[in-house]
């Protein structure tokens, strides 16, 4: 019989970024709970510390003493946002409202990341921002008290951009709207509402409303991510002994996409427990063993409350009996690595068969899938190294990292908890 364990995954990267900036420009104090102690929302801490906002931390809270709207000092040095692509974009917004100099740079992943994106949107709010040729960070920023307003129709669905813009919004007394083609996760939506900030959704636009400001004197409770609890999710199907149950997953319908797929595979899943919390919906998610695996389609639909599951789901493909594809997933060649090269050189160098496209890839699955031991090359990509992990933990073959260190950006406690499931 399968053993149970229960987990409770790393804390939601997305929203532990948004608590801690938002929190840094309050009117009063904000508890945030459960803050995820990775590099990239570390850092994030960091750069918040160098504005001049005081973070004390508890145990797995932090407290933030806002200096208000209008406080942040100028940074008398150069605000390393590491690895973090949602770091970096956010706080951009945020600087565009200040009146000095700032300056943001990152590690050689996201120096190559595209930067036009925010740029472009923050440029004509009145920021003026300069950057290297082609639009790659290190980015100097040079904001603008009262920002114009902006009616932004953004070519790709990204939370990032959308953020980016609605939080420079924060800064304005114009009209603020963001449409975008599909919409993308709104953790920056729900965290507005919570803290008071008007904000109207409308399908895939969202506008501010009058009120921009931050009052405070609250608690923000952080859930486990569910990008970092699908690597387990993963392993409880694959795996014939462990029944895994990952409790306070964030169940968020912009970011859930992959219990959609986990239902066209058939694979078997319940959830439990269901709540809201800080308006985001919470819940426990219960895995267990399946044998027989459907192939899945993933398109433009569903990818962008997924986008930071496929290198897992890649996993999942192999041993779905049939092609899985991916496509309308050109954004995947512009995260932490260009995850379509990641995942199809990866999966060929350990036997499965795969067709890669500029936007997307197919998975040529088998039930019974050998998995060939070999090196696996993570490209620095932190998804890239715990995919293959969860694959060699499943199967039980040998698959040695390149490195390992780029999981800390995300999930520092991955592999005690590997052990833990597994033991
Ligand atoms: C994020 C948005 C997504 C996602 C990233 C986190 C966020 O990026 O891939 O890991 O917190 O807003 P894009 O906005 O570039 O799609």
């Amino acid at each position: 019989m399968a053993k149970i364990k229960t987990l409770r995954s790393a804390s939601d990267k997305s929203i532990s970024h948004r608590a801690a900036m938002l929190s840094s420009i309050a009117k009063h104090e904000i508890i945030i709970r459960n803050y995820l102690f990775a590099e990239d929302t570390v850092n994030t801490i960091r750069a918040l510390e160098n504005l001049g906002v005081n973070i004390e931390i508890r145990n797995s809270d932090i407290i933030v003493n806002p200096v208000g709207k209008y406080s942040f000092k100028e940074p008398q040095d150069i605000l390393d946002m590491g690895n973090s692509g949602t770091g970096i974009r956010l706080l951009s917004g945020l600087l565009s409202g200040f009146e000095f100099l700032s300056i943001l740079k990152g590690d050689d992943s996201l120096k190559s990341r595209p930067m036009m994106r925010i740029i472009e949107p923050l440029s004509k709010m009145g920021a003026k921002i300069m950057y290297r040729q082609g639009g790659y960070a290190p980015l100097v920023i040079y904001g603008k008290s009262n920002l114009n307003g902006i009616r932004y129709e953004s070519k790709i669905a990204s939370a990032q951009v959308k953020s980016a813009i609605l939080f420079a919004g924060l800064y304005s007394d114009g009209d603020v709207c963001v449409k975008e083609p599909i919409k993308s996760r709104n953790h920056t939506e729900n965290m507005f509402r919570y803290l008071g900030i008007d904000i109207e959704e409308n399908n895939t636009e969202v506008c501010l409303g009058k009120n921009r400001e931050i009052y405070g004197d609250c608690e923000i409770n952080v859930p486990a991510d569910i990008s970092s609890s699908a690597f387990f999710v993963i392993l409880s199907i694959l795996s014939d002994d462990v029944e895994i149950v990952l409790k306070d997953v964030c169940l968020n319908e912009t970011r859930s996409g992959i219990l959609h797929i986990l239902s066209q595979c058939g694979a078997n899943y319940e959830i439990d427990n269901k709540r809201v919390e800080n308006n985001e919906l919470v819940g426990d998610l219960i895995v267990k063993h399946t044998k027989e695996l459907k192939p899945f389609v993933i398109d433009k639909d569903i990818l962008p409350s997924l986008i930071d599951e496929i290198p897992i789901l890649s996993i999942l493909g192999i041993f779905c009996d049939g092609v899985s594809i991916i496509k309308d997933a050109s954004e995947l060649r512009k995260k932490e690595s260009d995850r379509i090269k990641a995942i199809c050189s990866n999966l060929s160098a350990v036997g499965v068969k795969t067709e890669e496209f500029e936007d997307g890839f197919k998975i040529y699955g088998k039930p019974n899938h050998t998995i060939r031991k070999t090196k696996i090359n993570t490209y620095n990509d932190h998804r890239i190294a715990m995919s293959f992990t969860v694959l060699s933990a499943a199967k039980g073959v040998d698959l040695a990292l390149s490195e390992n260190q780029s999981i800390k950006t995300s999930y520092p406690g991955f592999f005690d908890h590997l052990n833990y499931i597994i033991s």
